[in-house]
């Protein structure tokens, strides 16, 4: 008997942006309605594979644990904690790298992404960056997985590893399901063929969710469009335009086609102020939980605690039976 489990992790960035709210964070806090039992982890291990900043690391820890928090993620119906703070975890982690072959590492997306432009300085645990992902999946025998696309094919290594497990060692993990919810992809402001992340070096392109109205509306006002004056949804031909209106329709809950027929009448210049408008709108209560939570640092600490110890109750059961297959 197989309980139904959720488990998702993210990387502690700092504040998220709105891609990360509008394309994973929203879907994660209605999962919490949907599973009795979710897990979301703020996985600071995976951060470390590439050049970092200790005192950096920190703050972005607790500023992630804040603004999942202020976006909905409620400590009582998910567990809410750090990665690094399981010992399991590294366990885990390497026992199952033992079980799989340097090709299946190989030719995964975040090897193949970040290792080029690292020039052969590409770490280790970065290359074996999917194990410790698999490792975080399986150790709480999680079942469903909410994944970005970009994540589908580390996802699928997790399914590999742990049938190579089970063939290896007998039957043990269930076989994690991808959730695919999460493909509300924002584009960046500044060139909306390409996703709004993080790390573009285009402060402009990227709204956090923490940016005042004025940096909102100037980020807008600045977004690159077309110069048709009229509102339509063509993601091929006007992918500017067709931005504003897939970020309009999120926030606001409505279609697309509602969006498009409400708006028809506007120019460009006017729309992206109507889509700014609603931006702020929807992220004012958000911004302000976040700034509340940030000067609370003993309450975000205390939560990550509690997650943890929750977290550690459902993985010990897990790495007993692991350790005793496995012969140690
Ligand atoms: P970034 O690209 O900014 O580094 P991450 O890769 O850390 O973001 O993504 C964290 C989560 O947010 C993932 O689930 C990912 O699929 C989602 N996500 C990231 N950027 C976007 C975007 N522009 N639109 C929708 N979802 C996004
Ligand atoms: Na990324």
């Amino acid at each position: 008997n197989i309980t139904a489990r959720v488990f998702s992790g993210i990387q502690p960035t700092g504040i998220p942006h709105l891609g990360n709210y509008l394309g994973a964070i929203e879907s994660w806090v209605s999962l919490q309605e949907e599973y009795s039992s979710v897990l979301y982890s703020i996985v600071d291990l995976h951060s470390i594979t590439v050049p970092q900043n200790p005192a950096e690391l920190q703050k972005n820890i607790m500023d992630m644990a804040a603004s999942l928090l202020a976006c909905g993620i409620d400590p009582n119906r998910s567990i809410l904690f750090q990665q690094s703070q399981l010992d399991e975890e590294h366990k885990m982690s390497m026992i199952l790298a033992a079980n799989l072959a340097m090709f299946q590492c190989q030719h995964c997306y975040t090897w193949q992404m970040k290792s080029g432009s690292l020039k052969n300085e590409g770490s280790v645990g970065l290359f074996t960056y999917p194990v410790l992902q698999s490792a975080d999946i399986l150790l709480y025998k999680s079942t469903h997985v909410p994944v970005g696309e970009d994540q589908v094919q580390h996802l699928e290594l997790a399914q590999d590893t742990a049938r190579i497990f089970n063939r290896n060692y007998g039957d043990c993990f269930p076989i994690p399901k991808a959730i695919l919810s999460c493909t509300k992809k924002v584009k960046s402001l500044r060139d909306p063929t390409a996703k709004m992340s993080k790390s573009d070096p285009q402060i402009i392109a990227t709204v956090n969710l923490t940016d005042s109205p004025d940096e909102i509306v100037l980020k807008f006002r600045k977004a690159v469009t077309d110069f048709t004056s009229e509102v339509t949804y063509d993601p091929e031909g006007r992918p500017g335009v067709s931005n504003m209106v897939s970020i309009h329709a999120a926030v606001t809950g409505m279609s697309v086609e509602e969006v498009v027929s409400q708006s028809m009448g506007l120019d460009t210049a006017h729309y992206k102020l109507a889509v700014a408008e609603a931006v702020i709108q929807k992220l004012a209560p958000v911004r302000a939980e976040i700034e509340r939570l940030r000067t609370d640092q003993g309450y975000l600490k205390d939560v990550l605690k509690r997650g943890t110890e929750k977290a550690k109750e459902l993985a010990t059961p897990v790495y007993q039976e692991i350790r005793r297959l496995v012969g140690f």
